[in-house]
């Protein structure tokens, strides 16, 4: 018997998981790590590529039909094309994408396309190489932007970068980062500086907002025209340049909130469930996964993760609650 879809009790259809293959990461974003001292889950809390691929399949079998590989930084886990190959060959997959910093990138691209990857989005916020060090406390730009080259010349596509927008820090870098995605065929993608951070820093005042960014944009390079939803449930408000050349997003979870549209469930490197990246809850899998439990009970697992989930984050309320983990631990 055909499963039932994935219905949360708002109406929202899921079919989206993303899946975080660790926690830990190379280099320190400060709206995500401390400079120092991060403690990372010990190896044998982190899920096996064959417990995340049977959570995949059990999804999937459920309507799952998009995955997303994040961290932590993916490319830190060892040999993950063999786990972008198990999750490829699920049948019923219809995509899958890789967020990353791209530090590696420039070593492993060559066999994450192998495996049968194209789509990427990368994590970089500036083309300032002192800024970069600023944001990431980290020497790595000029590894990121070979990776970036060397992504393009493999024929990956689309790829996409992900800039963080920090208010009173980041605006010099918006129009770069917008020229040089028009230059290369990237779309730029800014996401508004979200709670998320380890050290609890985040503040509605240091948040760079949507409005604020097209305005930098239009007056430097030219008019947006805001490009009707393709795909209604993806996060991003999408613009093309008037020009004709180039396209940029926001992610815009403060000042344009989407949970109304999320189609989103999360695995996290130690096998729990999420159903928001807000969420204060999450579900455990992990001990299903090594405790001989059948699918059913994954699925069962699965959905009842998805029935609990809230109707959104209250960012812009006095009553919200910064989830207790911080980005990298949940998957971004
Ligand atoms: N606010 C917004 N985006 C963040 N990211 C990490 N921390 C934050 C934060 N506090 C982004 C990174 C990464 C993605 C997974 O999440 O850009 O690409
Ligand atoms: Fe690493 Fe991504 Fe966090 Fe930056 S935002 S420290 S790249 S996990």
């Amino acid at each position: 018997m055909a499963e039932a879809p994935l219905l949360d009790t708002f109406g929202r259809l899921h079919d989206n998981l993303r899946i975080s293959v660790t926690d830990r990461c190379n280099i320190r974003c400060f709206y995500c790590m401390p400079e120092d001292g991060v403690k990372f889950m010990p190896r044998q809390e982190i899920l096996s590529f064959e417990e995340i691929a049977r959570v995949a399949r059990v999804a999937v079998s459920m309507g799952v039909r998009k995955l997303r590989l994040t961290g932590g930084e993916p490319l830190l886990r060892k040999d993950l094309p063999v786990l972008i190959e198990k999750l490829t060959a699920i049948p019923g997959v219809e995509d899958i994408a890789l967020t990353t910093n791209a530090v590696l990138l420039s070593d492993q691209a060559a066999d994450l396309y192998k495996a049968g990857l194209r789509r990427l989005n990368v994590h970089l916020d500036t083309l300032d190489r002192d800024r970069f060090f600023q944001i990431t406390r980290r020497d790595d730009f000029n590894k990121v932007m070979a990776g970036i080259d060397t992504a393009l010349s493999l024929g990956f596509g689309p790829i996409k970068i992900n800039a963080v927008a920090v208010k009173n820090l980041v605006e010099p870098d918006i129009v770069p980062l917008a020229r040089f995605g028009r230059e290369r065929g990237i779309e730029i993608r800014y996401i508004e500086f979200m709670p998320l951070d380890a050290q609890g820093i985040w503040d509605k005042a240091k948040v760079l907002l949507q409005d604020d960014m097209i305005r930098l944009l239009s007056t430097a390079i030219g008019p947006l025209e805001e490009i009707p939803d393709r795909d209604p449930r993806a996060p991003a408000s999408e613009y093309r340049f008037a020009d004709g050349v180039g396209r940029v997003g926001f992610i815009s979870s403060v000042s344009h909130p989407f949970c109304l549209n999320c189609n989103r469930i999360r695995l996290t490197s130690d096998g729990k469930l999420r159903y928001c990246l807000f969420a204060i809850e999450e579900t455990d899998v992990k001990g299903l996964l090594r405790g001989n439990a059948s699918d059913d009970e994954i699925r069962a697992t699965i959905r009842e993760t998805v029935t609990r989930k809230w109707i959104g984050h209250e960012i812009n309320s006095q009553k919200f609650v910064a989830p207790p983990r911080p980005m990298y631990s949940i998957g971004g």
